[in-house]
């Protein structure tokens, strides 16, 4: 009984299942699963392990092992990878979050780094000399633009299919075009890049990829590492609340329909105080968090934009003093 209805949840996967679009059993099947999903998620979260010293023993997220890859999530986004850069596609709302993204980057990175290693002059390139890594890029919905604007920048995923996607996408869109380089797309784990790479960037950004990892702390540690002194980075993710369940998963996954079914779990989600202690202890300061929401759901790609609230999204940025 349980597991058949996780897979029918699951056999929406792969679609994009806006409400209006899908069948009429397809729209009733996402709302009768509601009460089920909500059981489900609350019932993993009551069992999930701690992430947090506050709350007993520091303990890795989800396995024993020190590997940063969730199997399971890996075959979600493999099944995902083809419709990235769809424009009718799954990550239509992942799109629209460029809209506020790439300005707090741009802004994030003239405010916080050292004036000596930023050319702000050159207003076609005004991330000329910015060294980033884009931890869980996907097909480079952030890498592109960020190369584009002239920074330097190194992506990193554990999908190959999506880091092939990627390579073919910035090849085919910019045949001779404007942007200096081409991102450096890699398919290799954290655990292993952060030996050869541990700070060298001028700035880490992990971009909704927390929620997604296999084992939480030592993710957070090694993306920690990439950062020189001096530097910063920048996480974004669900917060871990009743609102974000109801929003981010019920109304995004089974009401709305704009985020394909099962993407999201909330034991995985983490809290703007748990990921500021994990951080601290290596090395990183938190100096701002706030907000951010789609301004209409239902557009195909939506506005987002910043908010106080951090109860649902939110965007955490630090530094390593
Ligand atoms: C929601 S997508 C975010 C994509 C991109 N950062 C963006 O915001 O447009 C999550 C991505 O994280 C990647 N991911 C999950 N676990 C990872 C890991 N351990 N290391 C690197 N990437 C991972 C997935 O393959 C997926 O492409």
């Amino acid at each position: 009984m349980v597991f058949s209805l996780v897979s029918s949840a699951e056999e929406h996967q792969g679609r994009r299942s806006m409400a209006m679009k899908g069948s009429l059993l397809d729209f009733l099947q996402g709302w009768m699963l509601i009460p089920w999903r909500i059981f489900i998620e609350v019932y993993t979260n009551l069992y999930r392990p701690s992430i947090s010293k506050d709350e007993g023993e520091h303990v890795p997220d989800m396995d024993a092992s020190d590997t940063t890859v969730d199997e399971r999530e890996m075959r979600h986004w493999t099944k995902l990878a083809e419709t990235w850069w769809d424009p009718e596609g799954e990550f239509a709302l992942l799109r629209g979050f460029n809209t506020t993204r790439i300005p707090f980057i741009i802004k994030t990175y003239q405010r916080l780094l050292p004036k000596q290693s930023a050319d702000f002059s050159d207003f076609d390139y005004p991330l000329k000399g910015l060294k980033v890594i884009d931890v869980g890029c996907g097909a480079g919905l952030v890498s592109e633009p960020l190369v584009e604007l002239g920074a330097d920048v190194t992506a990193v995923d554990m999908v190959p299919e999506i880091i092939q996607i990627a390579k073919t996408h910035w090849t085919q869109t910019h045949k001779g075009a404007r942007g200096p380089e081409y991102p450096e797309y890699l398919c290799e784990p954290v655990e292993e890049l952060a030996k050869s790479r541990e700070g060298y960037y001028d700035m880490a950004l992990c971009l909704e990829v927390l929620d997604h990892v296999g084992n939480l702390p030592p993710f957070v540690e090694h993306c920690c590492k990439f950062v020189r002194k001096g530097g910063c980075a920048i996480f974004s993710t669900f917060n871990r609340t009743t609102a974000a369940l109801l929003l981010g998963i019920i109304g995004a996954e089974h009401l709305l329909r704009i985020v394909p079914m099962d993407t999201h779990h909330f034991h995985k989600f983490v809290k703007p105080s748990e990921l500021t202690e994990m951080i601290s202890s290596h090395g990183l300061r938190t100096v701002s968090v706030h907000g951010s929401f789609p301004l209409n759901p239902f557009a195909r790609r939506p506005k987002w934009v910043d908010i106080g609230y951090t109860g649902v999204t939110y965007v955490l940025v630090a530094t390593r003093d």
